[in-house]
């Protein structure tokens, strides 16, 4: 499935770059640009994000890093 409309990222992009050793919601974005325009996926992104951590991890949440990001930007222009 489509994660990301602005930058055509899929879930599986995400578990894909998991697996390649992104540990960090920021770097995933740095990456692969997801959530990186309009802001409207970033939970859905950081779920399948923190998801294919855990999967990969065993469930060991410190082994990534989410998002600590607030991005309001489709709220500032909603507004
Ligand atoms: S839908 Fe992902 S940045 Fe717009």
């Amino acid at each position: 499935m489509i994660v990301c409309l602005c930058r055509r990222i899929s879930d599986r992009d995400i578990q894909h770059a998991v697996r390649e050793g992104i540990n960090s919601f920021d770097v995933l974005q740095d990456e692969t640009g997801v959530s990186s325009h309009c802001g409207a996926c970033h939970d859905c992104a950081n779920e399948v994000f923190q998801e294919a951590c855990a999967a990969l991890h065993g469930g060991g949440a410190e082994t990534c890093h989410a998002s600590q990001k607030v991005i309001s930007i489709a709220t500032a222009f909603a507004t």
